[in-house]
């Protein structure tokens, strides 16, 4: 324990290595369906199928605190915990964010990416794009020895010179046996000082809209929460850990534009 947050020993790394890779799997996996017509639904009952029938492994959303459904899906101006729902279908044009943790052998993996949909107006393109490049530059800052507060640093200048916002009442997080554990990693500019070492494992999960940062919860369902303005927001996530001279990235997949092993240092 250093402040309040584990230390993973390499036996939990390996744990951790396994479930992250499977979370990214799923994300990979279930790309070909996510086109016009498909239902949210429709999504995760594929994934839940996937996950329990060919991966033999957990949802963490489902009953997380009465969350429903195995997956979170959300859909332009949602910011993140949409639903998935058969009333709500996929329609060109669409960012969508699929957001998935899964747990193996009682260790959590988390991670998510945007879906472009067909014609795409350029504006949410570049929205998308600053979600997936803020999240990788800070990515690439993480070292032992490094302060934790330079994600913050990072994805601020990013989404300034874009011209965005950055949600500050959801963040990043420690993650290990507990889904969501200390620290708190906040994507603005912050001076919550915390400096990294070897073994920390936590997610770098940047919401950036187009319009203001501030959100709203859905009343009716305690869930989803949307821009205020109903701009539209993207979202990527990925769950890493702190190496002797940079990071890893556990949730890596074939189609990110980083590494998966980071030398910073
Ligand atoms: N996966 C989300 C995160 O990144 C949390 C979802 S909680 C759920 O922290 F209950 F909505 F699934
Ligand atoms: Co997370
Ligand atoms: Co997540």
């Amino acid at each position: 324990m250093e402040n309040g947050i584990t230390i993973k020993t390499p036996e939990e790394i390996e744990k951790m290595r396994e479930i992250g890779k499977l979370a990214g799997e799923l994300l990979t996996f279930i790309e070909p369906y996510v086109k016009p017509g498909v239902t949210t639904l429709e999504l995760d009952n594929l994934m839940a199928d996937y996950i329990e029938n060919t991966q033999h492994v957990v949802s963490a959303c489902l009953g997380y605190e009465g969350y429903p459904k195995y997956t979170c899906i959300s859909v332009n101006e949602v910011v993140c915990h949409g639903i998935p729902s058969a009333a709500h279908k996929i329609r060109n044009g669409d960012i969508v964010n699929i957001d998935v943790t899964l747990i193996k052998d009682g260790y959590h993996g988390d991670t998510s990416k945007m879906f472009l949909v067909g014609d795409v107006p350029i504006r949410n393109v570049k929205l998308c794009k600053c979600a997936q490049h803020s999240m990788y530059e800070a990515i690439k800052q993480m070292a032992p020895g490094r302060n934790l507060t330079l994600v913050g640093d990072v994805i601020q200048k990013i989404a300034d010179k874009e011209g965005f916002s950055i949600v500050r009442e959801y963040c990043g997080h420690g993650i290990g046996t507990g889904f969501h554990e200390p620290p708190q990693v906040l994507h603005y500019k912050n001076h919550n000082n915390l400096l990294l070492s070897e073994g920390m494992v936590f997610t770098i999960e940047p919401m950036i809209n187009a319009g203001t940062w501030k959100t709203k919860v859905n009343k009716s369902n305690g869930w989803t929460v949307t821009t205020s303005d109903k701009q539209p927001s993207a979202q990527y996530e990925h769950t890493i850990v702190i190496t002797k001279d940079g990071c890893e990235i556990l949730t890596h997949r074939p189609d990110d534009e980083i590494e998966k092993v980071i030398h910073v240092l």
